[in-house]
């Protein structure tokens, strides 16, 4: 028998060290790559089962074990700064039955004392921590390693709902306020559209979004990717009150973003009562949040039941579930982009996943296929925790067949049969044939009328895919010379609606310069940097004409954006379509110079309620043609606010309290000497 043990503790201890490493990987991958691997759910369940482990043998106790440090995204090129208060992680749970054990245990270390529990979201974010001295923010630091991180100060600057300067009274004159920095779901999925369109690899979630943001080395990035916050910790010396609720509430007061859905509970039932609430109420918040932590309001109480190595005894988080689904992958196939960029998406069999029926995920890229190591005929958890596409988060591995075939990637294009390539420094697989691959070309036609391109509506991929099988399209100028009699001819196409796309495209004709440029859909040039282009360069004949250097000269363009923009002109194909779409008569150059001006510079508008002049995004292309920068939220920044009819009350009682001034819409059009 004693053999058996033995072999059972020598099985159990090598469990150890192997869960240990596991765990120091995906920390590493999670915090310093924001590119996880596995789900937090399946994180927690492997860290729960190393900690058990560990308690039952203690001689294997190791300070460096991930139970007993938090996971590290401390990173290169940030300077390191010492915490001064250590900062911790939180334990937690997907269960209400440890959330009972959690509150009596509590108790009976306090002795049966009367306690509230202040109940709020748990955001899913990166966790900051701001000091502040004579109301002023001196430092941001990240939480790096728990007891330093890296100053980010300059990046948290431009983050607009952290406040620079305090309003109101009563702050301390030193004190530090801990949160987390977001990115609100609306920013992650414009962020991640303009990545598709660019064929970046797209974030896996707002949180890896906002980390990875946090962690660029240009401040102005950081500001146009419109990252927000939530503080949800106050710690100092002299704080104003003797509980967190109240201190929250004062710190509110003094311009920082607190929630306003944190309640106060007495009872372990009421508890529960604010967690089932939110488990489904959450999905109408704007941003990201992963479950309810609970804490003992009282900071004496706080102090009382102190901290473990690497979580406090006074508070616990309750996770919520990610939807998932298990389910068998079939096949890997490939999608060829606009850019040749070639996508990997897993064939499933078809699971149900918060109400959609789910049949395909994306796999990403080669690295990430590999890093899974998936097999056909794996069982594979699917997730889709508010994301657009369905991913793909962890291989079972107790129910894979020991003979099961790996996949290779593929080395041809599936479209064209081209040799792919794969570009140093880059994640993506490469169809070179660009000229001559249809999913490249089909898609670049799509791209050159999409809204934000020239915005011609009434043609869709199916259209498209149409006119290109019969042979009516090759590029993007054949549009131009389309006739209504061939398109009413195409399945599914009547004469109004083939008249209707023939005027669309006839109109698109007035479509400003800089949208023209987007539309030639140069790799890596997306709508921002088709904006600066067009302004410093003015025309199409310029910009062919622009060296490298001369590129780098303009405002946010590095040297991928600019070699590619050399390269696209170097090629004799582009430069025919150039000087076709300059025969058609589109805008191959601004209209006038003096469509620019600096009339708004340095004003920062807020666009609120329904307009009659303009839409919306015709004001924010007036804004910003005209110097200014538009913003989506009201703050004390906020230099007026271009308000229509129905603007929303939250937003006018904000702009009144911060004494904010409203600007009509003949007032501003005024303003720009417009009328
Ligand atoms: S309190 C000592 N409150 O969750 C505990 N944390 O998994 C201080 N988090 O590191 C944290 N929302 O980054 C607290 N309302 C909230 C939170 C919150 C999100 C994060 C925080 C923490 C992590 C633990």
């Amino acid at each position: 028998m004693a053999g058996l043990f033995d072999d059972i503790e020598a099985g159990d201890k090598s469990r150890i060290t192997e869960l240990r490493s596991l765990l120091k990987e995906y920390n590493r991958l999670y915090y310093v790559q924001n590119a996880p691997v596995v789900s937090d759910f399946e994180f927690d369940r492997l860290m729960r089962e190393l900690l058990d482990l560990e308690k039952q043998y203690p001689d294997m106790a190791d300070p460096d074990s991930p139970t007993q440090k938090v996971g590290s995204d401390l990173s290169k090129g940030f300077r390191q700064v010492s915490h001064r208060y250590p900062m911790l992680s939180l334990d937690n749970t997907y269960n209400e039955q440890e959330v009972i054990d959690f509150l009596n245990r509590a108790t009976a270390l306090l002795e049966g004392e009367e306690f509230e529990i202040c109940c709020e979201l748990k955001f899913d974010g990166l966790s900051i921590s701001l000091i502040y001295h004579d109301g002023r923010l001196v430092q941001a630091v990240t939480r790096g390693d728990g007891v330093k991180g890296d100053d980010v100060t300059d990046n948290v600057r431009r983050i607009k709902s952290i406040p620079q300067k305090l309003e109101g009274k009563g702050w301390p004159a030193d004190f530090e306020i801990r949160g987390e920095v977001l990115m609100p779901w609306d920013s992650f999925e414009r962020l991640n559209r303009e990545r598709e369109a660019q064929e970046e690899p797209l974030f896996a979630n707002p949180r890896n979004a906002a980390s990875g943001t946090l962690k660029l080395q240009n401040p102005d990035i950081v500001e146009k990717r419109q990252l927000d916050s939530y503080l949800y910790y106050l710690l100092g010396d002299s704080l104003p009150y003797a509980g967190h609720y109240e201190n929250m509430a004062a710190a509110r007061s003094w311009g920082f973003k607190v929630s306003e859905n944190m309640r106060k509970c007495k009872s372990t039932d009421e508890v529960m009562d604010f967690i089932r609430y939110w488990d489904t109420a959450r999905n109408d918040l704007p941003v990201a949040t992963d479950g309810i932590v609970l804490k003992f309001n009282s900071l004496r109480q706080q102090e009382i039941l102190g901290v473990k190595a690497k979580s406090p005894r006074w508070a616990i988080a309750y996770k919520f579930q990610a939807e998932k689904a298990l389910t068998r992958l079939n096949d890997i196939t490939y999608q060829v982009g606009r850019t040749g960029a070639v996508t990997p998406v897993a064939i499933l069999d078809p699971v149900k996943l918060s109400g959609t029926t789910v049949r395909r995920a994306t796999l990403h890229n080669q690295d990430f296929v590999e890093r899974l190591d998936l097999r056909r005929g794996d069982m594979v958890w699917v997730e889709k925790g508010g994301e657009i596409i369905p991913k793909i988060t962890a291989v079972d591995m107790n129910s894979r067949d020991t003979d099961a075939v790996r996949f290779e990637f593929i080395k041809l294009c599936p479209e064209c049969g081209a040799t792919l390539v794969r570009y140093e420094g880059e994640a993506a697989n490469y169809c070179p044939n660009s000229n001559g691959c249809p999913p490249q070309i089909k898609g670049r036609i799509g791209h050159f009328i999409s809204r934000k391109a020239m915005g011609i509506d009434g043609i869709g991929p199916e259209t498209i895919d149409l006119l290109y099988k019969n042979g009516l399209i090759r590029d993007f100028t054949d549009l131009y010379s389309l006739k209504s009699g061939d398109i009413a001819q195409l399945e599914r196409m009547g004469d109004k609606s083939a008249e209707n796309i023939v005027s669309n495209i006839a109109n698109s004709i007035n479509t400003p310069f800089e949208k023209v440029l987007f539309a030639l859909g140069i790799r890596f040039v997306g709508e921002v940097v088709a904006k600066n282009l067009a302004k410093s360069f003015h025309s199409l004949e310029n910009l062919e004409k622009a060296s490298v250097d001369e590129l780098m000269a303009v405002d946010e363009i590095g040297e991928k954006i600019a070699g590619s923009v050399v390269e696209f002109f170097a090629d004799s194909k582009n430069r025919d379509i150039v000087e076709k779409l300059r025969m058609i008569g589109l805008k191959t150059e601004s209209d006038n110079a003096d469509d620019y001006t600096d009339l708004l510079s340095g004003k920062t508008i807020v666009i609120s309620g329904v307009f009659r002049n303009h839409t919306r995004e015709e004001y924010k292309e007036m804004i910003e043609r005209n110097g200014g920068r538009n913003s989506g939220s009201i703050s004390a920044k906020t230099s007026f606010v271009l308000a229509g009819d129905s603007m929303g009350p939250a937003k006018k009682e904000k702009a009144l309290q911060l004494g904010i001034p409203l600007v009509d819409e003949e007032e501003f059009i005024n303003m720009l000497n417009l009328n």
